[in-house]
């Protein structure tokens, strides 16, 4: 008797799943995207759904474009870092980027880029090229050798900002050239310092970060400029200074001519 009823409920419980699909799918094409480009799967997912940040996301940047951003710039970053085999890369296979409802900016772990929807919400401006700027930040920590933990803060940060620095997508507050306190302070200021180097020697930043696949030595700076970081910074410094007062006399020349 039983079994008579057995094709009739699982018909309904299948009607059921099929309607629970349905839902599940269009809630996933709306919340999240994915796309593979050159060996590597990326995933955006808006966790922060109804918060007014996340709407702005979606209005403002969203899915189809972060996902081309997230492609090109891990592309910038390889041809920066002049990894063309995929021996010289770090192995991932998958970057995930995730829009939270949370505090600060953004922060990479673990292979997962996570912005904040809140800022996000809060900024002024032109938004798109902000967001773009963090892409380049924070992909690059993704794809960065980091002395196996050993290497200083300063100097990881100061490596996503220079790649950022040379993607273009910089904010307006930033540091100027030559400004800064100490070589290893980290983001603005050691990216303009890296920057300062890379003239020095083409391809200083990329040659660095081959150095720090295993571990790390401030003398990298010796072996690669034959200079002391200290020396170096000190060159830099120096360097900006003398600038500023040939525009000061400059200007007061351009005052006597006139
Ligand atoms: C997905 O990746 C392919 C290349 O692998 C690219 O041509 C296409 O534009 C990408 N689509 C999106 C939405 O990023
Ligand atoms: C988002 O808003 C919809 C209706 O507008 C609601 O059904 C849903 O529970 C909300 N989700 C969250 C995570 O707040
Ligand atoms: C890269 O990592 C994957 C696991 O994430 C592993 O299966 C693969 O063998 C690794 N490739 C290399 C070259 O180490
Ligand atoms: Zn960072």
């Amino acid at each position: 008797m039983a079994s008579h009823h057995i094709p009739l409920l699982s018909s309904f419980l299948l009607i059921l799943a099929a309607i629970q699909g349905i839902r599940a799918v269009n809630y996933a094409a709306t919340n999240t995207a994915s796309n593979t480009s050159d060996g590597v799967h990326y995933t955006v997912t808006n966790t922060a759904r109804n918060t007014s940040g996340a709407i702005r996301f979606d209005n403002h940047i969203g899915f189809e474009y972060s996902l081309q951003a997230l492609a090109s710039t891990t592309y910038f970053i390889w041809k920066l870092f002049q990894q063309t085999n995929d021996a010289d890369k770090k192995n991932v296979s998958k970057v995930s980027l995730f829009i939270d409802d949370m505090d600060g900016v953004a922060y990479t772990s673990n292979n997962e880029i996570h912005v904040s929807a809140k800022y996000i919400n809060g900024h002024t401006g032109n938004l798109k090229g902000e967001i773009t700027g963090v892409f380049y930040h924070e992909m690059t920590h993704i794809w960065q050798w980091n002395g196996n933990g050993e290497a200083p803060g300063g100097l990881i940060e100061g490596i996503a900002d220079f790649v950022r620095l040379k993607s273009g997508y910089i904010p307006s507050h930033w540091v100027q050239p030559g400004q800064g306190d100490r070589w290893d302070q980290g983001y603005d200021v050691t990216a303009r310092f890296l920057d300062y180097c890379n003239d020095l020697r083409n391809g200083f930043v990329a040659d660095l970060n081959k150095k720090m696949i295993n571990g790390y030595n401030v003398n990298y700076f010796v072996n690669l400029l034959d200079k002391s970081v200290d020396q170096l910074w000190s060159d830099y410094k120096a360097l900006y200074h003398k600038k500023a007062s040939i525009y000061v006399c400059g200007c007061m020349c351009t005052r006597i001519f006139l």
